[in-house]
Order: C-alpha cells, then structure tokens, then sequence
C-alpha cells in the first residue's frame, strides 16, 4: 500500500507534502513530485496539505488518474533508491505519461474562469435578487 501524487501536481508543485513527510520519500521532477512506493510509510501527512488535493491513497485515486499509480511506481521501478539522499535530490526527468501533458497552467486557469462565470451566474439568479 503507499500513496500516489496524481495529476493535479503537475505544473504546481505546492511540495508542502515535501515538508510533512517523515521518511522523505517524496521525490521531484521537472513538472510534478513522486512518492516513492518502496519508502512510504502509509502515515497519510501529505494527503491534507496538499492545497489542490493531488495526493490520494491508492486505493481512492479518481479513475481518471488510476493510471498515476503505475506512474509513481515507474519512475522508480528501474532504480528504487534512487533519489535517496541529499545528493540525489535535484528534479529529474519526468516519467514519459507526465512529460507528455500539455502545459497545465492553461488548463487549471480556464477551470478558475470557469467557476468565476459560474459565480455570474448565481448573481443573476432572480430567486435570489440580493
Ligand atoms: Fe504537488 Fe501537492 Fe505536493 S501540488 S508537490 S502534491 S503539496
Ligand atoms: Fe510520506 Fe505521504 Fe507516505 S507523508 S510516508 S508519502 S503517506
């Protein structure tokens, strides 16, 4: 059992998890984090620090991100103590699923517009004139 970093990291790296995490088993790429699933510990720290809810237990990751399991365990497979220690923590290359991915700053900006005419919307509403 370990925890997942899924997708809404990406291009946000919050790394408040960073800071939470006892066993620093919480690794950086170049546009989202991995938590290392031969490290964790399963001490849930970093699930409610994170400020746009990107870090699930893996067996409550959203379908849309399932595949961000393999993911986190991927960029490890090939080299599981990599990262360990102070040397190794400079961001490395992205697993290929994240690199992948437009920039994701347009896309999380238009979901804010979103909410913002959403707001609008209420406003207008004649039920509730105030
Ligand atoms: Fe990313 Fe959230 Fe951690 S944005 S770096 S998973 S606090
Ligand atoms: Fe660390 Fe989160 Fe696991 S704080 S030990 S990555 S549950």
């Amino acid at each position: 059992m370990t925890y997942v970093i899924a997708e809404p990291c990406v291009d946000i790296k919050d790394r408040a998890c960073v800071i939470e995490c006892p066993v620093d088993c919480i690794y950086e790429g170049e546009r989202t984090l991995y938590i290392n699933p031969w490290e964790c510990v399963d001490c849930h720290a970093c699930e409610p620090v994170c400020p746009v809810e990107a870090v699930f237990h893996e067996n409550d990751l959203p379908a849309r991100w399932a595949q961000y399991r393999s993911v986190n365990a991927e960029y490890f497979r090939d080299a599981p103590g990599e990262g360990t220690g102070r040397a190794a923590r400079a961001a490395r290359a992205d697993h290929p699923v994240v690199a992948a991915l437009p920039p994701q700053h347009a896309v999380k900006n238009d979901l804010s517009g979103f909410a913002a005419r959403k707001e609008e919307t209420v406003d207008a509403d004649p039920w509730f004139p105030w």
